[in-house]
Formats: C-alpha cells, sequence, structure tokens
C-alpha cells in the first residue's frame, strides 16, 4: 500500500507523530491490549513440604513443593490469572523406559492437581501436560524401542496418562508430544470415561527448539535425553507444515491450540490464527525468558520492557493469550497501572 497513492495522504498535511504526542492520544490510537486474562503461568512442582528450589537458568524461577503450589495458585487467582500449568520434576528413580509413574494416580502432578482444586476450585483453571518425558528414563515424550519413538503405542499410554489426570481434577489437557492422532484418541479416551467436558489444548505446532534447554533443567529431563526430538517435533525450516498439523488437530477435536516456541514464531502464530479463528496460545518458552532475563540480569536490556513488550507481541500477532513464566509478574504491573 502506498499511502500517497491510496488516497490516505502525505507528509506535510499527514504527520504521523501528531496521535504519538501524548500518553492519553496513544491510548486512544492502541491497536492491542494486554490483560492479565491473557496469561498462564507454568510452574514446576518438586516432593517435599515448603520446599523451593531455584532452576539456575531461569533467574526467578522456583521449583516448588505442592504446598506452596497451591500457595502459587491463589497468588494466580488473586492477581486475576485464569490457569496455570503444572510440569513435574520427577525424581530420577521413578523414571522408567515404559514412563508408568505417568499413570500413577498418586504421582506428583495428580496430587498436585486435587490440592489445588481442593483449596480453590472453579476460581483457578488446571493445565496438565500429557507427555511421556518427565517420566521416561531417556527423556522422550514417547515410548523407544530400538532408538525409534513408537507412535501408537505412546498414543495408548497417553489417553491412559490423560484419564488420570482428568481423575485428579485436571480441567485441561494439553498434549505437547506431537505424536500422530493423538486429539483423537484422547477425545473418545475421555468422553468413554466421562469427561466430555475436559478440554484439550493441543501442541499443535510445536517445533524442535534450542529454546527448550532451561525447562528440560527445571523437569530434570535434559540430563537423561537420547538424541533429539526431530523425528516428532517440527522442522523449523516449514510453516505450510504448521497448517496441515493445526488443521488434523482441530479436526480431531482440539478445543484450543498452541503454538511454540513463541517469539521466533510469530509468523505462524499469525498464520494459525488468519487460517483457523481458533483460540490460539504462544507459549514463550524457558529459553525466551532466559534470554531476556540474562540480558537484564547483565545491565543489556530494561527487562521489564522487554517482558512487557514480548507479552503484547504475541497479542499483535494475533494469540489469545500466553503461557509465560512472567505470568505473574506481567499480571502485577497491569494491575498495578
Ligand atoms: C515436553 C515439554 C517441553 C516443554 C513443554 N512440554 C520440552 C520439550 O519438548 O522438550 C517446553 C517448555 C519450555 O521450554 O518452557 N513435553
Amino acid at each position: 500500500m502506498s499511502t500517497s497513492s491510496s488516497g490516505l495522504g502525505a507528509f506535510p498535511n499527514v504527520r504521523m507523530r501528531r496521535n504519538r504526542a501524548h500518553s492519553w492520544s496513544r491510548r486512544l490510537v492502541r491497536e492491542n491490549a494486554l490483560s492479565p486474562n491473557d496469561l498462564i503461568w507454568p510452574l514446576f512442582i518438586i516432593d517435599g513440604e515448603s520446599q523451593r528450589q531455584a532452576v539456575s537458568s531461569m533467574p526467578g524461577v522456583e521449583r516448588l513443593s505442592i504446598d506452596l503450589i497451591v500457595k502459587a495458585a491463589g497468588d494466580a487467582k488473586a492477581l486475576g490469572i485464569p490457569a496455570i500449568a503444572v510440569f513435574p520434576n520427577t525424581a530420577p528413580a521413578d523414571k522408567t523406559p515404559d514412563a508408568k509413574e505417568a499413570l500413577n494416580a498418586d504421582n506428583m502432578v495428580c496430587r498436585a492437581v486435587r490440592a489445588i482444586k481442593d483449596a480453590h476450585g472453579d476460581d483457578i483453571g488446571v493445565i496438565c501436560d500429557v507427555a511421556l518425558d518427565p517420566y521416561n528414563s531417556d527423556g522422550h515424550d514417547g515410548l523407544v524401542r530400538d532408538g525409534k519413538i513408537l507412535n501408537d503405542e505412546t498414543v495408548d499410554v497417553l489417553c491412559q496418562q490423560a484419564i488420570v489426570q482428568a481423575r485428579a481434577g485436571c480441567d485441561v489437557l494439553a498434549p505437547s508430544d506431537m505424536m500422530d492422532g493423538r486429539i483423537k484418541s484422547i477425545r473418545e479416551a475421555l468422553d468413554a470415561e466421562g469427561f466430555q467436558n475436559v478440554q484439550l489444548m493441543s501442541y499443535a505446532a510445536k517445533y524442535a527448539s534450542g529454546f527448550y534447554g532451561p525447562f528440560r533443567d527445571a523437569v530434570g529431563s535434559g540430563g537423561v535425553l537420547t538424541g533429539d526430538k526431530k523425528t516428532y517435533q517440527m522442522d523449523p525450516a516449514n510453516s505450510d507444515e504448521a497448517l496441515r498439523e493445526v488443521a488434523l488437530d482441530i479436526a480431531e477435536g482440539a478445543d484450543m491450540l498452541i503454538v511454540k516456541p513463541g517469539m521466533p514464531y510469530l509468523d505462524i502464530l499469525r498464520r494459525v490464527k488468519d487460517a483457523f479463528a481458533m483460540p490460539t496460545y504462544a507459549y514463550q518458552v524457558s529459553g525466551e525468558y532466559a534470554m531476556i532475563e540474562a540480558a537484564a540480569q547483565n545491565g543489556w536490556l530494561n527487562g521489564e520492557a522487554a517482558m512487557m513488550e514480548s507479552l503484547m507481541a504475541f497479542k499483535r500477532a494475533g494469540a489469545d493469550g500466553v503461557l509465560s513464566y512472567y505470568a505473574p509478574r506481567a499480571a502485577r504491573l497491569l494491575n498495578d497501572t
């Protein structure tokens, strides 16, 4: 679009800076808004009582024992954050090649969900990952045989994991494993058990990314991971393929979609939102958080400004919300201003 030839005027009649001259005027012409309602807070669970452990590669983020997770859920609720997502740091002794701890109705995630729901009921949404990596001794999201990630066998286990988590009271199940056909199978398995109202938030376009490193430290899956996840997570070079992945997950029954990582994939986010008009969320992943925090700690950028700008960028690119480790900090700032 050429502004002069399209009849929109030209300098000096047009001065774009006029609307930017005052705070009130900038607010008046602002196209996008960020609110605590847009935020989902991912939390890491550890065993014990009153335990908090810093995650060294994610300054400001701590793994919390269940009692403190319940408190954090209360903080989220008070801040107006609609939902939290919980991830377990499973003890190495509980990791096996069949990932059977995923199906233990008393595993850390299930205990945490029950405790959160007992304390806060329907005042906060609880999202659980469906994937085997926290429980698998080789760190993969699926079962491994002869060095290959098995698809259909994994989907069977994911269906059981989904049911176990739904029974614990989880509101939203978020399959993050990128196996083919899992949304359909999980939906059917949930419905057969009477969980028609448990929502599915699919990690529909999830890339084999270098930005997940700090998360793998946080849940303790990085050290054990053999090889990489390129045979199931998407190639960062691909964009059309994301639309196919998303179309399939919608057809299979996904209620909501995640594009992941976030900032390096804003183009994907925009395409997905434009093509499908579904509730669509960006995951600002651990490595994105770590980069901003590392630079901020060095005094190389203003961390708060970078945080808010990065979150707004997701809204501008079409996201309905963002999973972010910044959720409580950003919500506090939004509530104060
Ligand atoms: C694994 C899972 C990952 C994340 C969420 N679920 C890591 C991976 O796929 O290896 C990453 C989140 C982050 O980096 O913040 N099922």
